[in-house]
């Protein structure tokens, strides 16, 4: 297909997804520009993980079409496989290897030259702050420590676009801060980040949020303009927002949520609360 937003890194068309019965996704269209962050926010079950998987070629719709800088994601899978860096929604290290050894593999599938992989699993064990640990075994890490290594992994091969499906998930309040501070770093380097969330902080940090509710998405646009235009009482959160367009709340684990302070440079800090 041809995407109707040239200049569009995501572009999502009426895609849906059933699963026998069940409508995992359903007509969802929204498109993410070059640079931007933006969030998918809706509660488990919604269908972002859905969405997520159609867009990085995992799972192929059941209608509708989207497209990855410019390449259809079925008829153009392999190309689109090369823009784009993924960290799953669960863990997807090889626990008996090494964090070097993980990272290798990866250099290894995405074509990294052999007389570069040392220097690039090198960078990335840096980058995720894990050099010290390189040569340990990935099943004696903590949870952020994992969480630092897959996202170390999936720019490992300096995509344009990455997917991020519930990064902070099962993190505990400094693991999410510490995670969060390189995905900012992330953004101010001009990575267009689509990633899935049901923690209202992270979504108010994000350039753009979609939110999605029993496969569909509801409302579309920045934090602030979404509480502006749909809010009822004065003060009203992201999360009345929510309330208000699904007519339920999100299951949040708001003690943690209010715990963390998300702060993303100079962008996101205007949603930050
Ligand atoms: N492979 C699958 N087979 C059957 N049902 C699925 C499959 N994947 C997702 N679903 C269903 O689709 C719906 C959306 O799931 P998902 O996209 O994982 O939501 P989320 O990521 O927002 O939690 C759920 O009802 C889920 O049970
Ligand atoms: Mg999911």
């Amino acid at each position: 297909m041809t995407p109707t937003t040239p200049s569009a890194a995501i572009e999502a068309i009426e895609i849906g997804r059933r699963y026998g019965n069940v409508v995992a996704a359903e007509s969802v269209s929204f498109a993410v520009a070059r640079g931007e962050f933006f969030a998918l926010l809706g509660p488990n079950g919604a269908g972002k993980s859905t969405v997520m998987h159609i867009l990085t070629t995992l799972v192929a719709p059941t209608s509708g079409q989207a497209t990855v800088m410019g390449h259809d994601v079925v008829t153009e899978a392999k190309a689109v496989r090369r823009e784009l860096g993924m960290v799953f929604q669960d863990p997807a290290l090889d626990e008996r290897l090494t964090a070097a050894e993980n990272l290798e593999i990866h250099a290894v599938l995405y074509g990294i030259a052999r007389r570069d992989r040392r220097q690039a699993v090198d960078e990335a064990l840096t980058w995720a702050s894990l050099t010290e640990v390189g040569k340990r075994r990935v099943r004696a890490f903590s949870g952020g420590m994992k969480r630092r290594l897959e996202l170390a992994r999936a720019i490992m091969h300096k995509p344009r676009v990455l997917f991020l499906d519930e990064p902070t998930l099962g993190l505990d309040p400094q693991g999410r801060r510490n995670l969060w501070e390189r995905i900012g770093a992330l953004r101010e380097n001009g990575m267009t980040v689509l990633m899935t969330t049901h923690y209202m902080p992270e979504a108010e940090a994000c350039d753009r949020v979609g939110i999605i509710d029993k496969g569909k998405l509801v409302a579309i646009g920045p934090p602030a303009e979404l509480v502006a235009k749909h809010a009822t009482t004065p003060g009203a959160t992201l999360e009345d927002v929510f309330i208000r367009m699904t007519g339920h709340a999100l299951r949040t684990e708001s003690a943690t949520a209010r715990e963390m302070t998300v702060s993303f440079g100079k962008r996101g800090g205007e949603h930050t609360r």
